[in-house]
């Protein structure tokens, strides 16, 4: 696909001339391609019937193509239907019977990534927990509970509940240092900002398409470490991941010596004709492009809630955070409600409204949102309780 400029990418978006949408830490918005790519899904199942060949080829192509969005290379990556799937898979293969049987995790954690691993207590695992500081999860934080007992740390890079961005290639030093691994959540990252995996030093990382790879749910990601592939034997598995799914054996429980080996049953093909024209739309603008609309977008709306005093759970230093900014409301959901009403697409966790910006955003959003939060500020925290309604 051609280069794109901005406002031809935000054009490929029907939603954004209707409503000002800044969800995409939920759901990217559809854009035209995607909406083209599902239906010639359709097309190929009408007018082929089943052809598996074709099919089976968009997900290596997939595979191909989101490797080379984050500096991988194929083989190290797995196609699923969830982020989950990926996390269950590499626990599956871990084992939590020696002295390294710690499992220690930041408490900005998505839930899934959370609750896989406290699943594991009954494998053996324990869990520690690293806790943040002043709303920040340095990695000192961890340094602090990962020892030479610690089998794998498994850690956010944007917090989907406050936006704080974590150092990762810092926890991931760290971890190495005491010989633990460290698996990354990218799904509030990826597609927000140019990624080099192998330079982050992670062992593992799970992303997914449907936020701001603008795909469709149903399309995950896991990247395994090239030199950890082979090592690892998941006993949660299914005939994709073997050598040749295709061989029909029984009898046989052979391992696919790239990532394959952690995919288990029929891949989800509408999904991925859906997450492929995401993924090819967002390289025809460029992440360098995407990040830095979401630096000035962020930017603009963090400098308007410190002038106003609406108070922020999201981190003051633009290094520590991604493209989400939560803004502390007295009753998030009834904002989000509001502001759907003033044509303002956000969501809320707790107490927190969130607004995210992708490379689809302009200023135009961001003075649409701003004046939206003007006209419900009585829904926001402010940081002298005393001047809200002055
Ligand atoms: C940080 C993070 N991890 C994981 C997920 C979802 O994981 P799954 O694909 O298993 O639903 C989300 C979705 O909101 C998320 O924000």
């Amino acid at each position: 696909m051609a280069v794109l400029t901005p406002a031809a990418f935000r054009a490929r978006f029907p939603l954004l001339a209707r409503r000002t949408y800044v969800n995409s830490c939920s759901q990217g918005a559809l854009s035209t391609d995607v909406d083209a790519a599902m239906r010639r899904f359709l097309d190929s199942w009408n007018d082929e019937g089943s052809p598996w060949e074709t099919w089976v080829g968009e997900v290596e192509r997939l595979r191909t193509t989101f490797a080379s969005l984050i500096g991988a290379d194929a083989d190290e990556i797995a196609v699923l239907p969830s982020a989950s799937t990926g996390i269950n898979a590499i626990a599956s293969a871990l084992t939590f019977d020696g002295t390294r049987r710690r499992v220690v995790m930041g408490r900005f954690e998505f839930p899934t990534m959370a609750q896989v691993w406290l699943a594991q207590r009954e494998r053996g695992a324990e869990i520690g927990w690293a806790d943040p500081v002043d709303g920040m999860l340095p990695p000192e934080s961890y340094g602090k509970v990962v020892d030479e007992r610690t089998l794998v740390v498994p850690a956010t890079h944007v917090c989907f509940r406050n936006g704080h961005k974590t150092d990762i290639a810092g926890v991931a030093a760290l971890c190495h240092d005491r010989g633990a691994y460290c698996f990354l959540d990218d799904y509030q990252r990826t597609g927000t900002e140019p990624m080099d995996v192998r330079a982050l030093g992670v062992d593992f990382m799970v992303t997914g398409a449907l936020k701001y790879l603008l795909g469709p749910s149903g399309v995950a990601f896991l990247y395994v470490r090239r030199e950890l592939i082979e090592r690892l034997v998941p006993t949660m598995t299914g005939w994709f991941g073997r050598v040749n799914p295709f061989a029909f054996s029984i009898d046989d429980l052979d391992w696919s010596s790239s990532a394959r080996r952690f995919e288990s049953g029929t891949p989800m093909i509408p999904n991925v004709y859906g997450a492929q024209a995401g993924l090819d739309l967002l390289g025809a603008v460029g992440l360098d492009a995407v990040e830095q609309t979401v630096a000035e977008l962020t930017v603009g709306l963090m400098a308007w809630a410190g002038d106003a005093g609406v108070v922020t759970a999201t981190p003051t230093d633009p290094a520590r955070r991604g493209a989400l900014v939560v803004l502390r409301s007295t009753d998030a959901p009834a904002l989000v409600t509001r502001l759907g009403a003033r044509g303002v697409i956000a969501s809320c966790r707790d107490d927190g409204l969130r607004i995210s910006f992708h490379g689809y955003n302009t200023q135009s959003d961001l003075d649409a949102v701003i004046a939206a939060l003007e006209a419900e500020s009585a829904m926001l925290v402010k940081e002298k309780l005393g001047e809200l309604h002055a």
